[in-house]
């Protein structure tokens, strides 16, 4: 291979920075070029990018966000998008790419694969619904941005006897949710993965203010609930004032954890290396620390492990 490119697709997280440095390192030290395309799919549809030598990849590892920026791009699910991306590659001469994203992502990494052409993809969302790695790029991340949010409200909410009600992001997985209940000592997670009753949560809410403990966080998970409703729904009956916090995309940014960084700079190394030795339609992934490499049919075919563990967890801590 001569020329390679990458793209980082669907919501940014942190660490994909070290993901492309990586790759473009990797690369050029096999004398290969790199080039990143812009804004995910679209600037891929557009032949929007630029070379990735060693200069371009320079001080970005420590940032946030992406520096190629991302995008959601529904032109590339149709038939027409995916004929018009690989004419693209043809005449830029790019043989192989590396894909960043969560699932939207590498269902369309799996299309090009399909389509004949070399594709690496490299699990990368906070919302850790990825399945057969177990972490992806970015959640680390988000859950140490979530904590110290946690932690900080804790402290006003003890102050003034209160509860909070706080969303995070993950939109179907509750696993942002539960690892950060588990980690600030919270009250209550409310996940997608397990049912719960608000009637019951306010009775023992009740319970503990008239023991004296007059204040509480509740996690909810975006997939589980807004925060806003779960607040009105238990605000006059638990006997201490209620207040909402969503996180938003404040848990998205920020410069990554030493594990992200890692992380992501194993993912971009390992993915460039499969697709120089010929092998496509693959994503590259973490199990028991080894990098693991799984067809892209099986990861978008595959469910996320369920979250028993951590959830048994939970319980025994109270939570
Ligand atoms: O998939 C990552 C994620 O942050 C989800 O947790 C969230 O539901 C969604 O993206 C938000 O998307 P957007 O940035 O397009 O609002």
């Amino acid at each position: 291979m001569k020329r390679i490119g990458i793209l980082t697709s669907g919501g940014d997280c942190s660490g994909m920075n070290a993901a492309i440095r990586a790759a473009a390192r990797t690369a050029l030290r096999m004398n290969i070029e790199m080039v990143g395309f812009r804004k995910g799919y679209l600037g891929l549809m557009k032949g929007d990018c630029l070379t990735l030598d060693n200069k371009a990849v320079s001080g970005i590892l420590h940032r946030g966000g992406t520096f190629l920026q991302s995008a959601r791009s529904p032109e590339f699910r149709t038939p027409e998008g995916q004929q018009q991306a690989l004419a693209i590659l043809k005449e830029l001469g790019v043989e192989g790419l590396v894909v960043l994203g969560g699932d939207g992502s590498l269902t369309g990494a799996l299309a090009l694969h399909r389509l004949g052409f070399p594709v690496v993809g490299i699990p990368a969302s906070i919302d850790n619904d990825i399945p057969y790695t177990d972490m992806a790029i970015g959640v680390d991340t988000a859950l140490n941005n979530i904590i110290y949010s946690v932690d900080c409200i804790k402290d006003t909410a003890s102050s003034h006897a209160r509860a909070f009600v706080i969303e995070v992001m993950g939109r179907n997985s509750g696993y942002l949710a539960s690892i950060a209940a588990i980690a600030t000592g919270a009250e209550y997670a409310l996940v997608p993965e397990r049912a719960y009753n608000l009637t019951e949560i306010c009775q023992q809410l009740r319970a503990r203010y008239e023991e004296g403990r007059d204040n509480a966080i509740i996690i909810v998970a975006e997939g589980a609930g807004h925060a806003q409703e779960v607040a009105d729904s238990i605000k006059d009956a638990i006997g201490f004032e209620t207040r909402v916090t969503v996180l938003g995309h404040y848990q998205r940014g920020g410069a990554p954890t030493v594990f992200d960084r890692l992380l992501a700079s194993r993912f971009g190394k390992k993915a460039v290396e499969l697709l120089v030795s010929g092998t496509s339609g693959i994503m590259v992934g973490l199990s028991c620390n080894s990098m693991l490499a799984t067809p892209l049919e099986d990861v978008i075919r595959g469910e996320k492990r369920p979250q028993d563990e951590v959830l048994r967890l939970a319980e025994v801590l109270g939570i």
